[in-house]
């Protein structure tokens, strides 16, 4: 059959001034409804559906009759108003091309959450995980922009390293070539070399991280936004941080409100995050504040998943979690001048039970304190000789952060779980599809 690339969709056709107009669409088949006088078939394309109508008698009848759920087709028809139908509008057949006729499609109402990610390939089809992509695609444009807007130049680095950056727990290993090779946990220490030449830095890329434990929140393979400036410090960096947090959930908010409609996205909270300053407390005071949530926390505990779901449960506007006692952070946090048993260090917590979507601070900038600090972590020298040099030739204050992109969108969509803001999701359980 002929192939017509078909440039409109949906959205661009369903007008007042198209009504009585030949429009033609290709579509799948979201849904079809066969009776002995019609057949209704509801057409979805990435805009939304579209209800299509053949009616017995007319040429097209059999043809009509023949679809399936998932089949994939083009229609010719002409647009009329109808009150009744989703959207408001609605097609009379007068042609049917079918691409493919399908079998019967596996995906039914009420599966479970595994089952689904089985069939992620098909399930991608869904209005709601479509709904979900559009947002996640609305997230990177808008990272882009605003690092773009900000004068910030975009660079890379590789994802084959030879060390640790958050801890050599959570390192993936392999052979490369006689060596022992990782994948990149964060492309932080090389953004620190690259920042001594561009002074504004950033870029969007996996991460990889072999979390042994399965939680809602961690992939073994995540989007990793990533920026460093030179002769910026910690309060300096949070700036950033949450304008670029606020810029993000605003574009979302403007240019998916459909979307977030259709997930039952209640966006009180979205609002509140563009509008309101995010408060900045110490890590006492978020451990004070746990503890007035129910929890039972010492002073110097590390928080989980669990904690900063408690923290931050009640709360609606992203929260910034700051200074921590350096035993809990990785070396190359800058220690606080004023208390060195403290690092200069920031974590944004998001609200509504997420937790961090962002960890990030000012860095070690002398070579006295990195040596010390390596050797406190029981790290070798000699695997941070080039990181050390950095601080030999001319070193400089300077800060970053990383932000878990698909935490954000998580917690934008309001997911019960990562998995569902990633396209096709890696966990220690998952490599397919
Ligand atoms: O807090 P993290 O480990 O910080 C770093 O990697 C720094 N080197 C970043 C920097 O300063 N350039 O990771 C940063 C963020 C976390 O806040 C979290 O949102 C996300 O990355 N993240 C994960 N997201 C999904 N799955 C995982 N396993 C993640 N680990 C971290
Ligand atoms: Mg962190």
């Amino acid at each position: 059959m002929e192939i017509i690339l078909v440039e409109k969709l949906i959205k661009d056709v369903t007008s007042k001034e198209n009504v009585g107009r030949k429009i033609v669409l290709n579509g799948f088949v979201n849904s079809v409804r066969k009776g002995k006088n019609n057949v209704f078939v509801m057409l979805r394309d990435p805009s939304g559906v579209i209800q299509c109508v053949s009616h017995a008698g007319e040429t097209t009848f059999t043809e009509a009759n023949r679809l399936t759920r998932e089949s994939s087709v083009r229609v010719e028809g002409v647009l009329k108003e109808d009150r009744r139908a989703e959207g408001g509008y609605e097609i009379s057949i007068e042609n049917i091309s079918v691409y493919g006729i399908a079998d019967s499609f596996p995906i039914k109402k009420g599966h479970k959450k595994v089952f689904l990610f089985d069939n992620r390939h098909l399930w991608f089809r869904s209005r709601r995980v479509t709904a979900i992509m559009k947002v996640r695609s609305t997230v990177f444009k808008s990272i882009h922009e605003f690092f773009d807007d900000g004068g910030f130049y975009e660079i890379q680095s590789p994802s084959f390293v030879g060390g640790s950056v958050e801890g050599g727990s959570t390192l993936f290993e392999m052979d490369y070539f006689e060596k022992k090779a990782y994948l990149s946990q964060s492309w932080q220490l090389y953004a620190e070399a690259m920042v001594d030449s561009l002074w504004k830095i950033y870029t969007i890329a996996p991460s990889f991280r072999a979390e042994k434990s399965k939680t809602w929140r961690h992939l073994t393979e995540f989007w990793h936004a990533e920026a460093e400036m030179a002769f910026t410090d910690l309060d300096g960096i949070m700036d950033i941080e949450e304008r670029l947090i606020k810029h993000v959930v605003k574009r979302a908010l403007e240019n998916n409100s459909a979307e977030l409609k259709l997930l039952g996205r209640e966006t009180g909270p979205l609002h509140k995050t563009v509008e309101t300053p995010f408060p900045r407390m110490r890590y006492e005071d978020i451990i004070d504040l746990a503890n007035k949530n129910g929890l039972k926390l010492e002073y110097g505990a590390d928080l989980g998943a669990d904690e900063e779901r408690a923290i931050t449960s009640k709360l609606e506007v992203p929260v910034f979690s700051m200074r921590y006692p350096i035993k809990l952070k990785p070396f190359y946090h800058k220690p606080d001048p004023s208390d060195p048993t403290h690092v200069l260090c920031n974590d944004l917590l998001a609200p509504e039970g997420y937790g961090e979507i962002v960890g990030g601070g000012q860095r070690v900038d002398d070579k006295e304190t990195l040596l010390r600090r390596l050797r406190e972590e029981g790290l070798d020298e000699k695997n941070y000789g080039w990181y050390v040099d950095l601080r030999r030739y001319g070193a400089i204050p300077h800060s970053g952060f990383g932000l878990g992109v698909d935490r954000l969108v998580m917690w934008i969509c309001k997911m019960p779980h990562i998995m569902y803001a990633v396209p096709f999701p890696r966990t220690p359980r998952r490599l397919t599809p």
